[in-house]
């Protein structure tokens, strides 16, 4: 058995190896989390199955691919996230913070599957067969062809494949419970995440059945576990919440075989995960129209676009100095923000009090967040309802103009996907849009923007 034999510090959050220690962070920016260890992986992870594929290169005309590659998981939406189903073979990484809703939407999955005849094996290093069963009666109906196993020890798993028939799918719930079942291991420690994640990588090419780890995320929103997850599997899904809604969306952030700006809607309900095919319905629904004082903008996380409802209530000072309040942003550029309404526009706001909240708990200091506050201020200040069927983003500057902001395509792409129909952009940033993205919607407007007095 080959051992490389190498020490080195490693970050306990997201597995950012480095050769010395380090106080923070570079990659998750958490203080003190570097540990040493031995991160040296057994090059042979005890997997060994003998294909009879030679290994002679070939041109790609003589590599066979049929239709049957890709199955379909019985969610339209989910499918187009996966690129058109589930390619044979591949390995899926489905991360969310716990309870969102993966083992439900895997059990789904498999229940949809089933029908269609496929053999799937679905392990739970998490809850019982009786638990799983208890759900399960939730969802609905599952063939005999759904085997599930309870267990955590990657040498039963590897035993089970080898044994019966093939499996069209395998899902691990979740990877940070699987365990190498060495006498040290540690299930959830970084290196048994990286040498499990190896072993599934290797299972699912050389058998090639596709597989599904889930895994979970933590409070920074990474995968828990080394980066080189996600270097490894094919496509890597991201389970979310809205914020607004209490949607659970499905992003892509890589996929191999697809695009990986698209997005899927689903509802939690009685029986599991609906899909939701016309999100803006949702939406749009309770909110009241004649609210004052909110505009719905749309943010980056890194890359990740995120709709954000921004609240703003202007009230009549009833003592001398007025306040002013923001919650989850920043409280020296909403002072500025005032300053800009007063000057360009001529509003008396120093006689009232302004409070500013950015709802779902979030903290963002993004200059595209400028043009939602004023216009959240103004709707409240003159008792006018915004158009809830907007979106606004764009950062103003002293002189009340608008300025161009980034990525703008991910950002339109994101409010459209959503059922928004109009989105209000800096004028700047007009040319900058991709003219594909909107020849794939109809009845969507985009305004531009050019200053605050208009
Ligand atoms: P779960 O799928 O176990 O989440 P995860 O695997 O991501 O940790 O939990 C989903 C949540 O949804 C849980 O709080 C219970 C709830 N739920 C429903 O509301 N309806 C349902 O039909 C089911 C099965 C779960
Ligand atoms: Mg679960």
């Amino acid at each position: 058995m080959a051992k490389n034999n190498k020490t080195s510090f490693f970050c306990k959050e997201c597995g950012y190896e480095s050769s010395k220690w380090l106080g923070q962070c570079p990659s998750c920016k958490q203080w003190d989390t570097f540990v040493v260890g031995d991160m040296s992986i057994d090059s042979d992870l005890g997997i060994n199955f003998s294909t009879n594929e030679e290994y002679t290169p070939k041109a790609l005309a003589q590599i066979q691919t049929n239709k049957e590659d890709k199955m379909t998981t019985g969610f339209k939406e989910f499918d187009e996230v996966l690129g058109g189903g589930i390619i044979k073979g591949s390995l899926i990484l489905l991360g969310g913070s716990p309870g969102i809703g993966k083992s439900t939407l895997l059990l789904q999955l498999c229940s949809n599957m089933g029908k269609n005849g496929k053999k799937i094996l679905y392990v739970s290093g998490e809850e019982s067969l009786k638990q799983i069963k208890l759900r399960a009666d939730r969802i609905g109906k599952f063939s005999d062809n759904i085997e599930f196993i309870a267990t955590n020890n990657i040498q039963i798993i590897k035993n089970v494949l080898l044994k019966n028939e093939k499996y069209d799918l395998l899902i691990i719930d979740s990877i940070q419970t699987m365990s190498m079942g060495h006498d040290d291991s540690l299930p959830g420690s970084i290196k048994e995440v990286r040498e499990t994640s190896q072993f599934f990588f290797k299972l699912s090419k050389e058998l090639e059945v596709a597989t599904f780890l889930v895994g979970h995320i933590t409070k920074e929103g990474l995968v828990a576990g080394p980066k080189i997850l996600e270097h490894m599997v094919d496509t890597v899904l991201y389970f979310e919440d809205d914020n607004i809604k209490n949607l659970r969306l499905i992003r892509c952030k890589k996929n191999r075989f697809g695009s990986s700006n698209a997005l899927a809607v689903f509802e939690m309900g009685e029986k599991g995960l609906e899909s939701v095919s016309n999100p803006s319905e949702i939406f749009l629904q309770g909110k009241p129209s004649n609210a004052s004082g909110c505009t719905i903008t749309c943010i980056l996380d890194g890359n990740r676009p995120i709709l954000l409802e921004i609240q703003a209530l202007v009230t009549k000072t009833s003592f001398g100095n007025p306040r002013r309040n923001v919650n989850g942003s920043d409280y020296n550029r909403l002072n500025l923000l005032i300053a800009i309404i007063e000057k360009r526009l001529g509003l008396p706001l120093y006689e009232y009090d302004i409070f500013v909240n950015i709802t779902g708990g979030m903290r963002v200091n993004e200059p595209s967040l400028d043009l939602p506050i004023i216009v959240s201020i103004l709707s409240s200040y003159k008792n006018q309802a915004t158009d809830t069927e907007s979106i606004y983003c764009g950062e103003v500057g002293l002189s009340g103009e608008v300025r161009a902001i980034d990525s703008i395509n991910i950002r339109i792409n994101e409010a459209m996907k959503l059922g928004y129909k109009k989105i209000f952009i800096p004028k700047a940033n007009l040319e900058k849009i991709d003219k594909k993205l909107l020849s794939n919607y109809n009845n969507i407007e985009i305004k531009p923007v050019t200053n605050i007095i208009n």
